[in-house]
């Protein structure tokens, strides 16, 4: 069987775990396992594949990013863009093609089984926004970046009495803040899915001051919407391949850490994580799970069982439709929220 590999959209720790935990039983199975370069553009006009030998897939657990490159490129958005993706599989002689990503990535996955390729999916994103599945590729290490920033900007923050804004990644989505500032004993996180007003973060900030507390750091999420802050589709604001708005670039931590300053006199900093949060090793957790999710991803395309993918689910791996997962975003939960707020 010849069995081809891509990873698509953004990257992060854990791909290579994941590439290796496909790659490693196919091999040793006697497949033949291919690398197709640089997500669906790999796919695009003449396309590029590449075979992937049991040396090219050793020694890389532990490496961060994709030995396989990505992109944000989108077939479904070039004029016969679908049609060359099928046209190159074919070419290829792919039997079947196992898809590395989050929503986007899998989006065009779902397509593809629609259309009756065999194709299998691997959940991929360090947002954890998928549905039907409780973790996803990149999440557990984006997470440990943000713990140990807020580590660090606590002492900083405690010397100097200030207040620090910590932007974080996350799309239009709370996970990575919410798990980061839980862990990272935030004293406030600022999330899409419960929106607050810039009253509400300096009464919260007067209220701590009051109570003895000299400084305090904010968790933000790069996609909120407040008021002095921008829409999220604002004109003027570049979008990606996809045609997601970069929100990275609206600068909501710059921007909120001045209107804190302006309001409440208190000295402010902002600190924008960015890409550190996609950068480097794999935390063991991440390794683990991509290891077990890619190794059942292998088994589901040798099995045939186009258009699925394995996901996790109360701590083991579980089987679910490439559609249903993308079928809509997971939303971080009131409770979870709640509990973050206990320690404000
Ligand atoms: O989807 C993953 C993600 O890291 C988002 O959290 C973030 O908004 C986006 O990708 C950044 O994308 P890029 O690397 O293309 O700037």
């Amino acid at each position: 069987m010849r069995v081809a590999l891509l990873t698509g959209g953004g990257d992060c720790p854990g791909l290579n775990a994941a590439i290796r935990a496909v790659a490693r039983p196919a091999l040793a199975a006697h497949h033949t396992v291919l690398g197709i370069p640089n997500g669906w553009a790999g796919l695009i006009g003449h396309g590029e594949i590449n075979e992937l030998t049991r040396r090219a897939v050793s020694g890389i657990l532990a490496v961060g990013g994709t030995m396989l490159g990505s992109s944000r490129t989108n077939p479904m958005k070039i004029e016969g863009g679908r049609e060359q993706v099928r046209a190159n599989l074919e070419r290829f002689g792919v039997d079947v093609l196992v898809t590395i990503g989050g929503d986007d990535t899998l989006s065009v996955a779902a397509w593809l089984a629609e259309q009756g390729t065999a194709v299998v999916g691997v959940p991929k994103t360090m947002d954890n926004d998928l549905s039907a599945t409780d973790y996803c590729i990149g999440f557990d290490s984006a997470v440990a970046i943000v713990t140990e920033a807020l580590d660090r900007l606590h002492t900083t923050a405690a010397s100097h009495h200030r207040v620090m804004v910590v932007e974080v990644m996350g799309r239009d989505t709370g996970w990575v803040a919410v798990m980061g500032g839980l862990a990272g004993g935030a004293d406030m996180i600022v999330i899409p899915e419960f929106p607050v007003s810039v009253a509400e973060v300096v009464d919260h900030l007067e209220a701590r001051r009051e109570q003895g507390s000299d400084f305090s750091i904010i968790v933000v999420s790069e996609g909120v919407e407040m008021e002095g802050l921008g829409r999220k589709d604002e004109e003027g604001i570049a979008r990606d391949a996809f045609g997601h708005v970069q929100l990275g670039r609206r600068g909501v931590g710059e921007r909120l850490a001045s209107l804190i300053e302006g309001r409440t006199g208190l000295e402010t900093r902002a600190t924008v994580l960015g890409h550190t949060q996609r950068g480097g090793s794999p935390t063991a957790y991440d390794r683990i799970w991509a290891t077990r999710v890619g190794d059942a991803a292998f088994r589901l395309a040798v099995e045939g069982a186009a258009g699925m993918m394995p996901v996790v689910r109360g701590g083991t791996v579980e089987t679910a439709r490439i559609a249903d997962v993308v079928r809509e975003q997971r939303r971080v939960p009131r409770e979870l929220y709640e509990l973050a707020q206990v320690f404000y």
